[in-house]
């Protein structure tokens, strides 16, 4: 696979601390990745291919509009969300009272970016500063994301309309805080999942990027450890909806641990090829 990167993209992954080797022309190429336990690792990226079935067309995409201005009390059940719009969706989520988290939160947090993005990123759960400002992703880590987005030439800021960087939605497993940063209990997961559900049918991504173990948990069902998933195509199926899902470390876990970043590099590459050939 060939890496095409440009200066800008050099300087992402070089802001994110992964340094690229590229062979030579006509240089042998490694048969293992090389792998450094410090912040500037290089890395090989090996070819992967990857055989997906077409996703289904966009025509049922929906842009997303203000929020409807009269909130219900009674909380939606699953058929109801299934069937629901962008903008009731949001409101759903926005008013929701379905588990204790909503007693704790400040703001919930359901989406940022392009709502028509063939990029979806599936994080875990508000922290501290999303629950303040009611975005997922803003602090540390989400600074991290962003630069990680960028170098794959995403932004969150964009539409897929653009000539720059492409659009992408990011969102998480749970909508609402849980106090002090804590896991997400299997309960919260479950009441929470029919909003990821329809946001993804809504969306209709070409991939998904699922982002930690929560995530995984969320779209995949799957427990396994992280690092077993990874490396590979899996299909979040729902319904009549089929995404591929390449899983790759929170970005939260790759500020404790810099020599991962050159892994959570190729899990971007591998989505991007992914995409690509879908
Ligand atoms: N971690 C997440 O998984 N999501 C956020 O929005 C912020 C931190």
């Amino acid at each position: 696979m060939s890496l095409n990167l440009d200066t800008r993209q050099r300087a992402m992954l070089a802001e994110i601390g992964v340094r690229v080797w590229q062979p030579q022309a006509d240089a042998p190429a490694p048969v293992a990745p090389a792998v450094s336990p410090v912040s500037s690792t290089p890395i090989f990226i090996a070819a992967s291919a990857v055989s997906i079935r077409a996703v289904a067309p966009k025509d049922l995409k929906q842009a997303p509009q203000q929020p409807a201005s009269s909130p219900s009390d009674a909380p939606p059940g699953m058929a109801t969300i299934a069937a629901m719009p962008w903008p009731a969706l949001q409101q759903a989520v926005a008013t929701c009272q379905a588990c204790a988290l909503c007693q704790s939160r400040t703001n919930t947090v359901f989406g940022v970016g392009d709502s028509q993005a063939d990029w979806l990123v599936v994080g875990e759960a508000p922290g501290e500063n999303e629950d303040l400002q009611g975005e997922p992703f803003v602090g540390a880590a989400g600074q991290l994301l962003d630069n990680m987005l960028k170098a794959i030439g995403l932004a969150r800021s964009a539409t897929n309309a653009s000539n720059g960087p492409q659009g992408v939605y990011i969102t998480n497993t749970l909508k609402c805080r849980p106090p002090g940063n804590r896991n997400p209990e299997a309960a919260e997961l479950a009441q929470c999942a029919p909003f990821l559900q329809r946001q993804i049918e809504l969306v209709q991504p070409k991939i998904i990027l699922a982002m930690g173990r929560f995530a995984v948990q969320s779209l995949l069902g799957s427990t396994e450890p992280l690092g077993k998933l990874r490396g590979r195509v899996h299909r979040y199926q729902a319904g009549s909806v089929s995404v591929p899902v390449v899983v790759t470390y929170h970005p939260a876990y790759l500020l404790r641990n810099l020599p991962d970043k050159a892994k959570a590099w190729a899990d971007l590459c591998l989505a991007r090829q992914v995409k690509q050939d879908g």
